[in-house]
């Protein structure tokens, strides 16, 4: 298993290019699913969940090509429905094959995801959704069996769906299913996030009719059959914001590059509030930094609120900025792991129910810690790049799931980690 040694309290300098976002991907990478035209995309990050979805698609039998700028997808003939217990254990994010494979092939099989680092996670959600489009559901040894085949065509029929709590993946399920379905669906509280407007872009330019991308309500009119095209995945919101985080932490000076600042404009308000300089011009933002921060409060909250995805992050910076401040976590019941980890370096946190009270000091020291899931091993790695000495973090692989070269990006800008085999 990998572990990164991390040299601290360097100055972070020059140009990072931001990848593309994994969570606009994953969706668009699995929306193959919905066409037996080629789907050709390009800016796709190398990061290991891509690899667990391209190993699910071609279980069920798309086709797969690829050259170093793109991936171009077939799902012409498939040969199976499921998405076996195997493949979902390691990324959640395969639920959203349940959608695609019933709307086109009026059956799917799709283990259901279990709990996972972070919270319980469910998804019930997303299968009421499809009940209410006239599937019949059941669950049975651990597997969600759907099935249209009993309406007319074996067609999905659209219809209003109020979804009681604001989901990404449940939205952008619902949204591919609903792409092919009889009639027009309403997704009422639909995700606004980013991701998942990338993902409806590239619907619409396969032929799906869809309004009202970004706002709470996506209206979907039903096509009979939708076709490949080509599309370029958006950028990673919370890579970006990362890099930022680090800087501004660090001290230093850099630009990021194939980012659009509007969509983080939540991450960059904190930043500025806390004390760091941004500027911002095209597709670049710029943060300069001398690493003396204000501690800053949040409260998580889905798009274009404060994201989750940023929380650990923001973290790790009040730990060492000055003044006591309370970051709440609304999303996710169990999103705290790093505290432990934070605190082991030096860090002054409790946790009261969903409220962390940071109480921030300039020092950090390196430890040996532990990454639990893909943010809070972020978090470690923007503590040890401030902290006095060496950090030593195990359990990488959660990173290897969302970053692109992580290391070799921040060593590139001045930092010192290296990669090591135990
Ligand atoms: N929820 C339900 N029932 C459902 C679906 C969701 O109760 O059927 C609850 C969840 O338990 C949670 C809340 O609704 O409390 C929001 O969860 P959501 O469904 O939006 O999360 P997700 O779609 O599973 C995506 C991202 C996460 C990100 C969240 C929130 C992907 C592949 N994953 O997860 O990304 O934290 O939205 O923005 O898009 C990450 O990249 O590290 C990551 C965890």
């Amino acid at each position: 298993m990998d572990s990164l040694i991390i040299q601290g309290q360097r100055k972070l300098f020059g140009d990072v290019l931001i990848s593309g976002a994994k969570n606009a991907a994953l969706p668009i990478l699995i929306s193959s699913l919905l066409t037996p035209g080629k789907l050709v995309l390009k800016n796709v990050p190398k990061l290991f969940d891509i690899q667990t979805t391209e190993k699910l698609l071609h279980f069920l039998g798309v086709e797969i090509n690829k050259d170093e700028s793109s991936i171009e997808l077939n799902a012409k003939l498939i040969n199976h429905i499921d998405a076996p217990y195997d493949l979902v254990k390691t990324m959640r994010a395969s639920i959203l094959v349940l959608g695609p494979l019933l709307s086109r092939f009026s059956k799917a099989r799709v283990s259901l995801p279990g709990g996972c680092a972070i919270g319980s996670r469910p998804v019930d959600i997303h299968i009421r959704g499809f009940e209410a489009m006239g599937a019949r559901i059941n669950i049975d040894q651990g597997y969600i069996n759907a099935s249209s085949e009993h309406l007319p065509d074996g067609r999905l029929i659209g219809t209003t769906i109020n979804m009681d709590q604001v989901t990404v993946t449940g939205t952008e399920n619902l949204m591919m299913a609903a792409t092919l379905a009889r009639g027009e669906t309403i997704l009422d509280n639909a995700a606004k996030e980013p991701e998942v407007v990338d993902l409806g872009n590239c619907l619409i330019k396969m032929g799906a009719k869809i309004l009202g991308l970004g706002t709470k309500k996506i209206t979907i009119t039903g096509v009979e059959s939708l076709s490949g095209t080509k599309h370029a995945v958006m950028f990673d919101r919370i890579e970006a914001g990362t890099y930022l985080v680090a800087t501004a932490m660090t001290g230093g000076e850099i630009c990021c590059h194939g980012v659009d600042a509007d969509k983080i404009e939540a991450i960059i308000l904190k930043l500025k509030e806390a004390g760091a300089e941004i500027k911002i011009n095209d597709e670049k933002i710029t943060i300069k930094s001398d690493g003396h921060l204000k501690a800053i409060n949040l409260t998580t909250s889905p798009y274009p609120g404060f994201p989750t995805d940023m929380q650990a992050q923001f973290m790790a910076m009040n730990t060492i900025a000055k003044g006591t401040s309370e970051i709440t976590e609304t999303i996710f019941e169990n999103r705290f792991m790093h505290v432990q980890e934070l605190v082991r370096m030096g860090a002054n946190i409790d946790i009261k129910k969903n409220t962390a009270i940071i109480r921030g000091d300039d020092k950090l020291s390196g430890a040996n810690v532990m990454a639990t899931d893909l943010r809070a091993s972020a978090s470690l790695v923007l503590a040890a790049l401030s902290a006095k000495g060496e950090t030593k973090i195990e359990r990488i692989y959660h990173l290897d799931r969302g970053y692109e070269m992580l290391e070799e990006k921040f060593n590139q800008i001045g930092a010192k980690i290296k990669r090591v085999n135990q």
